[in-house]
């Protein structure tokens, strides 16, 4: 019998190249610190991740245990439960303003994906990619990761975080594939307006750019209204909508989210959920179906309370010394200035974690333009806001 030699050590681990320019999400890091502490005996308030702290609502639990109950327990089409991909389309439909048929959705677990599949179907190696810098950390990193040139847009509190459209121009060239654009913004609150969808829209005019529309906070609009670039004329076409549940329904770990885009593009991002992902969860779209089609008080009952806390947090934040915050518009985040405590934000950010108790983002984490300010979720209840406001003045006041 011939004898196998087993090595006695580990053998090396050769990663693909391209797994050195995968970034990642620092909150979730952010979060593993914090519970860290926790373990340690440390009373941690948790600012730091962008989820919805209610429960689910009741009608949408129920339409899923159902679900499992009737049978929705297998594969299903690779693009989507036909009648969910309707219930999208009617949906879209009536809140853009266009109309949109069920063969241009295609539903994925999470919105997350569509920002996967938008980078990975569209932009080869060299292809330029811009996106809002501060902003939500996965573009950047998968425009690195397939080859691309991340090229940033800078977001500026002065401009309530909404984008120059001149800077806009200035960074367009030949070789310029697909424009990120994220309203309401994560991390600043930041609200495109009507004006601003309109004057980028006919800045790109009839250049063949595409343009990804993350949308995942629509429904989360305090001052202003949700404009989509889809709406514009002649943009249906170049736009892939991202939208979904996890913010607005509350279903963050339901894992289900959508994109709207040409027909022709949907059937490749469904040929990319076949080769990666099979089908989203069967049973969770059925109850995707109850939340759309369902009783809304829920999420009218949500965003009344994000909006108070906002209230409340900025207000208490505009009080302590070296923080000074613009009142988001959007999204559930507050992202103050703190260029004033001398402090960098990473700096600042850990030093609050660890020594006063308050776990919230440096705004790093979003980005080089994100220095000089945090971002704190004020999707916790308002009794953990007011204690971080607390512990964070008393830090400020003996650190300062
Ligand atoms: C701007 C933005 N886009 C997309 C997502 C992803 O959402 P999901 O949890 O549905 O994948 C998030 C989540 O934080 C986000 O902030």
């Amino acid at each position: 019998m011939p004898t196998v030699l087993m090595p006695t050590r580990q053998l090396e681990l050769r990663l693909a190249n391209r797994m050195s320019r995968l970034g990642t999400e620092t909150a979730f890091e952010v979060l593993n610190r914090a519970r860290a502490l926790e373990k340690q005996g440390k009373d941690v308030v948790h600012l730091e991740i962008g989820e919805p702290d209610f429960d689910t609502p009741s009608n949408i639990i129920e339409a899923g245990v159902n679900a499992l109950h009737h049978g929705w327990t297998h594969y299903g089409p690779a693009a989507g439960n036909p009648e969910l991909r309707q219930t999208i389309a009617d949906y879209v439909s009536r809140t853009r303003g266009v109309p949109v048929s069920s063969d241009e959705v295609v539903v994925v677990p999470g919105g997350k994906p569509i920002i996967f599949f938008s980078i990975l179907a569209l932009v080869d190696e060299g292809d330029e990619v811009i996106y809002p810098n501060p902003g939500f950390p996965i573009y950047e990193s998968m425009i690195n990761y397939v080859g691309g040139r991340a090229v940033p847009i800078q977001l500026h509190e002065e401009r309530d975080f909404s984008l120059d459209v001149n800077e806009l121009a200035s960074l367009i060239s030949d070789r310029t594939k697909l424009i990120i654009l994220n309203s309401p913004h994560n991390p600043t609150g930041g609200v495109l307006t009507r004006k601003d969808i309109r004057d980028i829209a006919n800045l790109i005019g009839d250049r063949n750019i595409m343009v990804l529309s993350d949308e995942i906070y629509s429904r989360l609009v305090f001052e202003g209204e949700d404009v989509s670039i889809m709406s514009e004329p002649g943009f249906k076409d170049r736009t892939i909508l991202l939208d979904g549940f996890s913010k607005t329904y509350a279903m963050t770990g339901w894992r289900m989210g959508y994109g709207v885009m040409r027909a022709d593009l949907a059937a490749q991002f469904s040929r990319l959920n076949t080769n990666s992902i099979s089908c989203t969860a069967s049973f969770t779209q059925i109850a995707g179906i109850e939340a759309i089609r369902g009783d809304q008080s829920s999420v009218d009952k949500m965003n009344a309370e994000f909006k108070h806390r906002r209230d409340v947090f900025v207000a208490g934040l505009n009080k302590i010394k070296g923080f000074s915050c613009r009142m988001p518009k959007g999204a559930f985040y507050a992202f103050p200035n703190v260029t004033k405590t001398g402090w960098p934000s990473k700096k600042l950010a850990d030093a609050l974690l660890e020594e006063a108790g308050v776990a919230c983002l440096s705004g790093t984490a979003f980005g080089a333009f994100g220095e000089g300010y945090l971002r704190f979720s004020v999707a916790n209840s308002l009794e953990n806001l007011t204690k971080a406001l607390s512990r964070i003045e008393a830090w400020t006041a003996k650190n300062l």
